[in-house]
């Protein structure tokens, strides 16, 4: 039978409204709370910060909240600058990087959750165990047959350029976890992230097992359930688009039958 509800362990209770700070400019955050230490249901917690006191990101907001009221809250970042990929997050409903969205840019109240559809390891940090395991299978790295040169694997300009928006993913999977296929068949469909750096190294001049990667590829569900819904292409906060690099997939999947 179709289970409509969660669970009742997986309900949302509303938590904690923790002590506001002094100042006249409070900014309202809304953050999904949940520890697999203590049995509770997750909850979301209300916190407050003074944005004249806060730096001008979410990510600042989330720092000051764990620096100066909850050290308890946990989430993941490094490079505060869009780089490292580890802060993705969904914020007001869409799956960002905290450190380049604006606080200035959400709504009256921040509504903040891990990125969906994923197992949470605590707070608003999921388990990316089964993302990267995908992205390796992808083999993402040069692949060659002939004898190594002997300084460098060149590559002409034009070459090189073939690369652009597709070098730049930084792994954060806001893609992937906006991308309904994925949703409900992450286990077997590789999704748009994935994909995304498996074109990167087939269209590589340098990489010689291109037939190899395109035949690993060649399955009903590691590629072709991506069924053209661009989600991904909204979500990425890099501005690439995963949909148009499967759709190239897919074209050399056609174009090497003739
Ligand atoms: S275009 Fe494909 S990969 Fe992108 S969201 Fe849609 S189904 Fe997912
Ligand atoms: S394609 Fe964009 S959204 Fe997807 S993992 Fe790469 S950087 Fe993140
Ligand atoms: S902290 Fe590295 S991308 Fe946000």
């Amino acid at each position: 039978m179709v289970q409509l509800t969660l669970p009742r362990n997986s309900r949302i209770k509303s938590g904690k409204s923790w002590p506001k700070p002094d100042g006249k400019r409070l900014k309202p955050l809304q953050v999904y709370r949940w520890s697999p230490d203590d049995g509770e249901n997750p909850r979301i917690d209300t916190y407050h910060v003074d944005l004249d006191d806060c730096g001008p990101m979410v990510l600042d907001a989330l720092m000051k909240i764990k620096n100066d009221i909850d050290p308890t809250l946990t989430f993941r970042r490094s490079c505060r600058e869009g780089i490292c990929g580890s802060c993705a997050m969904n914020i007001d409903g869409t799956n960002t990087l905290a450190c380049l969205k604006g606080l200035d840019e959400t709504g009256s109240t921040v509504k903040i959750y891990p990125l969906p559809h994923m197992e949470v390891v605590k707070d608003l940090v999921p388990d990316m165990t089964n993302f990267f395991a995908q992205h390796h299978s992808i083999k993402p790295w040069l692949q060659t047959e002939s004898t190594d040169p002997e300084r460098e694997w060149k590559q002409s300009r034009d070459d090189r350029v073939k690369l652009d928006g597709l070098y730049e993913c930084i792994l954060c999977a806001c893609c992937s976890t906006s991308c309904p296929s994925y949703w409900w068949n992450s286990d077997r469909y590789l999704g748009p992230a994935s994909l995304l750096q498996a074109y990167r190294w087939i269209v590589d001049s340098r990489d010689e097992l291109t037939g190899e990667r395109l035949d690993d590829l060649e399955d009903p569900f590691r590629l072709y359930r991506c069924h053209t819904i661009m989600n991904c292409a909204q979500a990425c906060p890099k501005g690439l688009s995963p949909a148009k690099a499967i759709a190239e997939i897919k074209k050399l999947m056609v174009e090497r039958r003739f």
